[in-house]
């Protein structure tokens, strides 16, 4: 009876996402019956454990079987070692890393350590201390096999409203944090860097963050602050050579079946550019059959937008990168810097597309600029579900083909279910394959045309 409900359910839910797409296509509650909160208070988190204690001490993915552990510490002594294993106190394995800091004018920071641990067995919870001193922390590594859950925001800052969104990614279980830009709000104030990695670190430490970068990361003045990305660099190391980057500011990871592409808004993207030879080339290599049936893609600035804030920001890289994303069928791309929620459907060239991406702008974690009030009129036939609140959205994979895309609104104390929809693999659609495939020897016999001419 089991079996058959596992081969039925499955069958029964393509089949209603192809005939009844508006089944699954849902929004709950009226936006128009939640009242929206404006901006509240940054939170600073104080450091209340010893100089040589560790704190802010964040998780990242770092290669197949690998992870990075990230921390800060006062005293400069503090050797970069993490040790660890599967029972608590009892840590059977020691790695060493490597230590950076940096100075930002009259700011110079802790040292920042850097710790790769592994090979780790997927879905097990591990328990580390780091620096030899200080309290233990523990994480769960992400599951070797579907399901995987993602919780998605970006625009986080450090405000109350921050507090509460993040409380409320964490009273629900997830998998793999994924963050589209903007951190910490600290510009230029470097302190409050410090201040994010200790808000964050109760939640960061125990599952995978991964991150790119906003414009609130850049921190550069011309002349006088030439080198741009220093403090996020030096903090959120992420693990751009495993996938072939030079850079930092762009990469991308496979984790549980899905290939996570990262995407710098605010490096070169322009046709030829190293990060578009890169994306180009990290596309190409991806295996949708054998590896990762589903290819999720995160950047900061929206390529689809039809809130009145940053419009067009993202425009000369949607004019650069799309064919890119669309010729690879990549499945969800999210985006945040507008601080607000927005659901597109698949587009692909600012027309409706069975076999572009679903658009998704997520940049409603809660920073201290609050929301994104103003929406185009009228609404724009490409875009589903839009609005100005506070939350958190939820990627989870089912299995090959199907997913499940959630918005939680941030309600005051209460998260609310406000958008959810399901979500077929482009890499097994029967229907997209049969267009690419048409387009495809539609433009070979083209070609050959040409050449004959
Ligand atoms: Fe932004």
């Amino acid at each position: 009876m089991k079996k058959l409900r596992s081969i039925v359910f499955p069958i029964l839910l393509s089949l209603t996402i192809h005939f009844f797409p508006q089944i699954v296509l849902q929004s709950h509650a009226s936006p128009d019956d939640y009242i929206r909160h404006p901006a509240r208070s940054v939170i600073i988190t104080q450091h209340h454990r010893s100089q040589s204690d560790p704190q802010q001490v964040h998780i990242s993915l770092a290669g197949k079987d690998y992870a990075r552990v990230s921390w800060v510490t006062d005293d400069k002594k503090v050797s970069s070692k993490v040790e660890y294993g599967k029972m608590p106190g009892n840590y059977n394995v020691m790695a060493t890393g490597e230590n950076t800091s940096y100075k930002f004018f009259f700011y110079s920071s802790s040292k920042i350590h850097h710790v790769k641990i592994g090979p780790l067995e997927p879905g097990t919870v591990y328990y580390y201390r780091c620096g030899g001193s200080g309290p233990e922390f523990s994480f769960r590594t992400p599951p070797p096999t579907f399901p995987i859950e993602f919780a998605v925001l970006g625009d986080l800052g450090q405000t109350e409203w921050t507090v509460s969104t993040l409380e409320q990614v964490g009273n629900k279980d997830y998998d793999v944090f994924l963050l589209p830009g903007d951190l910490s709000y600290a510009d230029f104030q470097q302190p409050l860097w410090d201040s994010f990695g200790r808000l964050v670190e109760p939640y960061a430490s125990s599952r995978p963050w991964m991150v790119t970068n906003g414009n609130h990361e850049i921190e550069s003045i011309p002349i006088i602050i030439p080198h741009s990305f220093k403090a996020y660099n030096a903090r959120w190391r992420m693990p751009y050579e495993d996938s072939g980057s030079s850079s930092n500011l762009y990469y991308s990871f496979d984790v549980t079946g899905t290939h996570v592409v990262m995407l710098g808004s605010y490096t070169d993207f322009d046709v030829g550019s190293a990060q578009y030879k890169w994306l180009e080339a990290d596309l190409a290599k991806v295996d949708r059959k054998k590896k990762t049936p589903w290819v999720v893609v995160l950047l900061h600035a929206p390529w689809y937008n039809t809130n009145i804030a940053h419009q067009g920001e993202g425009e000369s890289m949607r004019k650069s990168m799309e064919e890119l994303l669309y010729k690879a069928q990549v499945d969800v791309v999210f985006a945040g810097h507008v601080h607000a929620y927005e659901r597109f459907t698949r587009i692909y060239d600012n027309k409706a597309d069975p076999c572009g991406p679903v658009y998704i702008t997520i940049g409603d974690g809660g920073n201290k600029e609050g929301l994104a009030l103003q929406f185009k009129e009228p609404t724009s036939p490409l875009s589903l579900f839009r609005e100005s609140s506070f939350g958190h959205g939820r990627l989870k994979i089912i299995n090959e083909t199907q997913a499940h895309w959630s918005w939680h609104r941030n309600d005051e104390s209460n998260s609310v279910l406000a958008d959810e929809v399901w979500l077929e693999s482009l890499s097994t659609s029967r229907e997209c394959q049969n267009i690419l495939n048409r387009q495809e020897s539609s433009s070979s016999s083209s070609s050959i045309i040409c050449d004959e001419l």
